[in-house]
């Protein structure tokens, strides 16, 4: 090999020992939205579910301040109502018109009195028998007579009264706001019976 030969710059390597091509660019970019796009998703999942709890917190706090505002009351019917002329009520009558709003009208030689519906037992409602000429209770059976004293069963005591007398246009007037009870001896105060 001559001197000359020997300084001749080094041929380049064949095209089968170069260096592996780099992947395409484009195979890069995805890899990267890829990476991307994850916590993009993730946050707006969170965000969702932070929305979705602070609507639901707000609508609870909403609720509350309503029920605060706004509490559940219980709207009765006035505990005073008229029921009639007495004159509409025979001797020896018991008046059921009354018994949806709690009252038996009932009239003897005397006068008209008003009393509860209400068992003295345990609170349920009796019926009034007229075969029988007695109020009956259908739940443990006690039974009263039409004055409202009791006389067979469980209970211990007489039906009660309410309060009664004559309204300014001459009707019947029922307070059911105040009672009158037999073994208290509050039968004898003037407004537990209509005298007429
Ligand atoms: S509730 Fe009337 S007899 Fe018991």
């Amino acid at each position: 090999m001559s001197n000359e030969e020997s300084k001749q710059p080094a041929a380049p390597p064949a095209a089968s020992a170069a260096k592996p091509a780099a992947k395409p660019a484009t195979a890069s970019v995805a890899k990267d939205v890829k990476v991307k796009e994850m916590p993009r998703r993730s946050f707006l999942n969170w965000m969702t579910l932070a929305w979705t709890a602070f609507t639901a917190s707000m609508l609870a706090a909403g609720t509350a301040t309503a029920r605060f505002m706004f509490p559940n009351v219980l709207f009765e019917p006035p505990s005073t109502f008229k029921a009639g002329f007495p004159n509409e009520i025979q001797i020896g009558q018991v008046d059921e018109r009354f018994k949806p709003r709690g009252v038996w009208l009932v009239r003897d030689s005397e006068g008209i009195f008003a009393l509860s519906t209400v068992c003295t037992h345990l609170g349920c409602t009796p019926n009034w028998l007229e075969g029988e000429q007695k109020f009956k209770c259908p739940c443990h059976g006690s039974g009263y007579y039409k004055d409202g004293i009791n006389f067979e069963g469980p209970t211990p005591r007489p039906l009660e009264r309410f309060a009664i007398s004559l309204a300014d246009d001459g009707q019947i007037l029922v307070d059911k706001g105040k009672k009158f009870q037999f073994e208290k001896g509050e039968w004898i105060n003037p407004q537990s019976k209509l005298n007429l």
